[in-house]
């Protein structure tokens, strides 16, 4: 006491504020704080833990913080007397007088917040958090192609996602790669995809009560949408040249007497230099088709500018044989003659040539991802059934002009036959 007396005032003076800066802080005893919140699936119960033995304490009173002042669940005077409880906690508060805990039932999202429980002079707080359990991810990829960026997103439709975990092969991703979209997604970058991207993706959705995990096999695919149609335009092209290519071959194969002529050699002409005109067609758009995807180069724009003129030549052939077959006897030029005997089977050979460069450039980026080539057996097949028909009905015709063989007109058209069928040095007119 002495020592107290002997204090300066100024002393005195520190020690009163430091105490009533105390008394601020603790309006209460110090609270028995438990380390973090308990969390509890919505629909469950908790038991939250009280200060002990009641039965010999003057009351026990438990309270509901959550940011707008305490709110009352209950009351406990001691005794044998039962706890007078609020009615919004009817029937869903249970109160062990043994040890002051509270039972609470059915819990909502809404009991999420702080519990104090206060006895005498001793009061206890304890977190809670109602959660909704995650709900299964949904994982999907927009189509992913090699060398494109893409990705890979994970969404949670129910439930407060806290963490989304990914693995790739039972691997964890790249660092960096991974990038949370909002607060139940999450987004898996592969910039570009490569063929080493191709497998097996995991998406582990977690809160603090429970994780849902699902998985997505990914496979990058070598060839855009556009490089699919290139490939099947520069296949159709081929199917086009090598039916045409028989439309050319057979008439030469025939011996000079019976040899196709007449109005069915005219279709014939016709039809072999209009399949030659459209495939040339085909393949030059599918040139652009490729130039457009991976830009232009020198091995593509040759022979594009080539087939351009293919596509001019057999379109005027083809156009002229059947509109104005006459101009053919006309056609006295050596040089222009040349050209007509030429421009089918050339054109035939550069379709053929450009195509199966474009298709081994195709066939190359397929490499780049891991699904299998495109399958064109169908496609080859049907086109080629289609485009043969007319050239197999051209083909009964003649076998039916052969068995009963009629007039012949043999006029001009003869000559043509001749020339066009037999391309060669002898591509003279005898006039
Ligand atoms: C309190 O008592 C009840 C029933 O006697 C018991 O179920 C519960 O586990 C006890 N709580 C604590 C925190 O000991
Ligand atoms: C609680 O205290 C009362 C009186 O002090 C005693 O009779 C009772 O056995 C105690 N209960 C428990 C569970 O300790
Ligand atoms: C606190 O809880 C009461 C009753 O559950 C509710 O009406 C109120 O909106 C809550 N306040 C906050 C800030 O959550
Ligand atoms: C998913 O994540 C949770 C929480 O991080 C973890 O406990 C669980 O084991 C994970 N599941 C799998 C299959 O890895």
């Amino acid at each position: 006491m002495a020592q107290i007396g002997a204090a300066s005032p100024r002393q005195v003076l520190l020690g009163t504020a430091w105490l009533l800066l105390a008394g601020l802080l603790l309006p209460f005893p110090p609270a028995l704080e438990a380390a973090g919140p308990v969390l509890r699936a919505v629909g469950s119960s908790v038991l939250l833990p009280g200060l002990g033995n009641t039965t010999h304490s003057r009351s026990t009173r438990w309270e509901f913080l959550n940011g707008s002042g305490p709110l009352p669940i209950l009351q406990h005077l001691g005794g044998v007397l039962p706890p007078a409880i609020h009615p919004a906690y009817a029937g869903r508060a249970l109160f062990h007088p043994s040890n002051g805990s509270l039972l609470l039932q059915d819990v909502r999202e809404s009991d999420s917040g702080t519990y104090r429980v206060t006895g005498g002079r001793e009061s206890r707080e304890t977190q809670l958090e109602v959660l909704y359990p995650v709900s299964r991810p949904q994982l999907r990829a927009s189509s992913l192609v090699a060398g494109a960026a893409g990705r890979v997103v994970c969404e949670v439709a129910e439930g407060r996602v806290d963490s989304i975990s990914w693995s790739k092969d039972g691997q964890p991703p790249a660092p960096g790669s991974v990038s949370r979209l909002s607060g139940s997604s999450s987004a898996l970058q592969l910039s570009p995809a490569t063929r080493s991207d191709c497998g097996s993706y995991s998406c582990n959705a977690s809160n603090g009560i429970s994780w849902q995990e699902s998985s997505l096999e990914i496979a990058i695919e070598g060839l855009s949408h556009r490089l699919k149609h290139t490939l099947r335009m520069a296949v159709v092209a081929v199917v086009f040249a090598v039916v045409s290519a028989w439309g050319l071959i057979i008439p030469v194969c025939q011996s000079q007497k019976l040899r196709i002529r007449g109005e069915l050699w005219r279709w014939l002409s016709c039809y072999t230099c209009g399949l030659v005109c459209i495939a040339c067609a085909l393949d030059g758009t599918a040139g652009v088709l490729w130039m457009w995807e991976e830009g232009p180069s020198v091995a593509v724009i040759l022979p594009e500018i080539t087939l351009s003129y293919l596509t001019v030549v057999t379109f005027l052939v083809a156009t002229t044989v059947i509109f104005q077959p006459a101009d053919f006897s006309h056609l006295k030029s050596k040089k222009a003659q040349r050209t007509m005997s030429y421009a089918a089977p050339g054109a035939v050979l550069a379709v053929l040539l450009s195509s199966a460069f474009l298709i081994r450039s195709i066939h190359q980026r397929h490499e780049g991802g891991c699904t299998k080539f495109m399958d064109v057996t169908v496609l080859v097949a049907s086109t080629a059934a289609v485009v043969a028909l007319p050239l197999l009905a051209i083909g009964l015709c003649y076998q039916r002009t052969q068995s009963c063989p009629k007039q012949q007109d043999g006029s001009w058209m003869d000559k043509v036959s001749f020339e066009m069928s037999e391309p060669g040095p002898k591509d003279t007119i005898p006039s």
